[in-house]
């Protein structure tokens, strides 16, 4: 071997060393920019009075009765093809002390109804069990829980729908004229779940919206649960 073609040797040894060590670390990159293991979320708020007034009943948490307004029922990380995720990492639990700022808050706009009544952590602990852990690589709990509350800031239901003249005064009104009366208000079209009061009359439920992966901003929605509400529904008082 003459000095040159060893110097050339060595240098490719190099390269190819290097190489490997890339190769090794590469499946540490991918986790530091993975794309999210989800397509969008549903941003779900839910009527309370429709809640209420259904054969089941339902029970006010123990801080006292919410605000005649939508609360927050989820965040949920969904997929294009229409299914989801779901209770993606048990290692990761709620831990209601990691978001004790948020906790008064999330009292007024993210309040549970179901009995027996509790303060919500049940209800919190439930969705974030559930859903968050499905977002964890986005949104870690406490971005989360705040991710959620600044939506609901960002949508208010209640105001498009008033705006458009239409109340929760046990009236009924179109299904059309609900969808569009959000659209123009939200800026992106709804999709309206109904569920039905204890005379058996169909009602507005839980409005979903749809949400980019960041968790920050309204989008059209790829897909829509499948359910149906009649062409009419009642708008009940809370
Ligand atoms: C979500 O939407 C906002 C506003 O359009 C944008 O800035 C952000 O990059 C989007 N996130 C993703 C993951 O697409």
């Amino acid at each position: 071997m003459t000095e040159v073609t060893k110097k050339r040797g060595d240098k490719m040894e190099l390269k190819e060393s290097i190489l490997i060590k890339l190769l090794l670390l590469l499946p540490f990159f991918s986790v530091l920019c993975a794309s999210p293991d989800f397509n969008f979320f549903y941003f779900v708020q839910q009527w309370p009075g429709s809640y209420c007034d259904t054969q089941k009943s339902c029970c006010y948490p123990t801080t006292g009765k919410p605000a005649a307004d939508f609360g927050i029922h989820g965040l949920w990380p969904n997929y294009n093809d229409g299914t989801y995720p779901s209770n993606c990492d048990p290692n990761n639990p709620f831990n209601p002390s990691g978001i004790s700022d948020l906790t008064s808050s999330l009292q007024s706009n993210w309040p549970t109804l179901a009995c027996p009544s509790s303060d919500g952590i049940t209800f919190w602990t439930h969705e974030w069990d559930k859903h968050g852990t499905c977002s964890e690589s986005v949104l870690k709990q406490h971005d989360y829980f705040e991710a959620a509350l600044n939506l609901r800031q960002k949508a208010n239901l209640l105001q498009a729908l008033t705006n458009a003249g239409i109340q929760p005064d046990g009236q009924s009104y179109s299904l059309s004229d609900i969808k569009e009366a959000i659209k123009n208000g939200i800026g992106y079209a709804p999709f309206i779940e109904c569920n039905v009061d204890s005379s058996g009359n169909s009602q507005l439920y839980q409005v979903y919206l749809c949400v980019n992966t960041s968790g920050s901003d309204f989008m059209e929605c790829p897909v829509f649960p499948r359910s149906k509400c009649g062409s009419d529904i009642e708008f009940p008082s809370f």
